[in-house]
């Protein structure tokens, strides 16, 4: 039984984690700064092995605290969406600074860390599938989107120099498009959003042309791998892609999600322009290579697009959560 920290555990990917460990038996404390009343997805509270804690990671005392207290610390606190990131660059880069600042100054070598990064990093490079060691290209400063992968890969950065001056254990894992019931339909991630218009029986919109691509990795496929890395210290210091390498174009998700729900529904294409910001730059293509996850770990997702789409349906329709 471990005491673990997990930050942004009242978000999407927290809550299912913290239910994994829980009923794994270990003790956790949830550290997030959305208000009680939001924390709709952390369902176990009753479990006298949970405690939420209501606070930013940038409130450095108490962050300092929890953190002495833990074995394990997962962190996952971010600001997610593009939109969002595009409104808010500082906060979005404060968040990761902050928290990177002060597991530096506060972690020892009994615990061991997950950092939640992103596919975000892999930035403009033009490879597909992703490999962990690819050069890195990201975009200019004065886009305000890259707020995001910059401040992720600084503290892969920071953290990685922790682990190799300080040989605190700790890894990286970045996801690439994590979905599943009880992801929040408000950053604009295209699956939520889909099948919510399916649902309402309006027009399916698909922005730019639809060639884009990219590939969607299940919630508790992506739990699974996190523990996967947190439990084999074989792994320590290193960066890993976490997803699922089914690769498929907007414009074909659109299809299969109106095939699924209503196959009369219409599919309309948007300019980017028309919908997003200044600043938005699309990537073409996001498929992570797999390969050295399941190389150190034996992990690989189990669940099919198909499957995924099917949970995720269920799952806003109200079956299942
Ligand atoms: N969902 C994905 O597809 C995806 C893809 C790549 C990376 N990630 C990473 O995985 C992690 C979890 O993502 P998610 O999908 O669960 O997102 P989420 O938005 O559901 O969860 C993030 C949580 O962090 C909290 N948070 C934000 N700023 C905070 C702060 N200053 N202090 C405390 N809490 C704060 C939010 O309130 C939220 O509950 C994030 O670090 C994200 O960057 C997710």
């Amino acid at each position: 039984m471990a005491k673990c920290l997990v930050t942004g555990g009242a978000g999407f990917i927290g809550s299912h984690l913290i239910s994994r460990l829980l009923s794994d038996n270990h003790h956790v404390v949830a550290l997030d700064h959305a208000p009680w009343n939001n924390s709709n997805n952390l369902f176990n509270l009753n479990s006298s092995a949970f405690k939420y804690v209501q606070g930013s990671v940038s409130n450095s005392s108490l962050f300092r605290s929890l953190i002495t207290d833990a074995d394990q610390i997962y962190l996952l606190a971010a600001t997610l969406g593009v939109r969002r990131v595009i409104e808010n660059p500082i906060g979005t880069a404060n968040t990761q600074v902050d928290q990177i600042r002060d597991i530096c100054a506060t972690a020892s070598s009994n615990q061991k860390i997950f950092y939640a990064s992103t596919s975000e990093v892999y930035g403009k490079t033009n490879v597909s599938p992703l490999t962990e060691g690819l050069p890195l290209v990201l975009g200019e400063p004065g886009k305000a989107r890259w707020a995001y992968a910059c401040s992720k890969l600084l503290s892969e950065y920071l953290l990685l120099s922790l682990y190799r001056d300080k040989n605190i254990p700790l890894v990286v894992g970045r996801f690439f498009n994590v979905v599943g019931p009880r992801q929040n339909q408000a950053y604009g991630a295209v699956i939520p959003n889909l099948l919510s218009q399916a649902i309402k029986g309006i027009p399916l919109t698909v922005f730019g042309d639809g060639t884009q691509t990219r590939s969607f990795c299940h919630v508790e496929d992506a739990v699974d791998a996190m523990l996967s890395l947190m439990n084999n210290d074989s792994c320590n210091g290193q960066v890993y892609n976490i997803g699922n390498a089914e690769e498929i174009s907007i414009r074909n998700l659109a299809d299969k999600i109106r095939l699924l729900v209503d196959p009369l529904l219409e599919t309309k294409m948007i300019p980017y322009e028309d919908v997003m910001p200044t600043g938005f730059e699309e990537i073409l293509h996001r498929v992570p290579s797999l390969g050295k996850i399941k190389q150190y770990t034996g992990w690989s997702s189990k669940y099919k697009l198909d499957e995924t789409l099917l949970d995720c349906l269920r799952a806003l329709k109200g079956n299942s959560v």
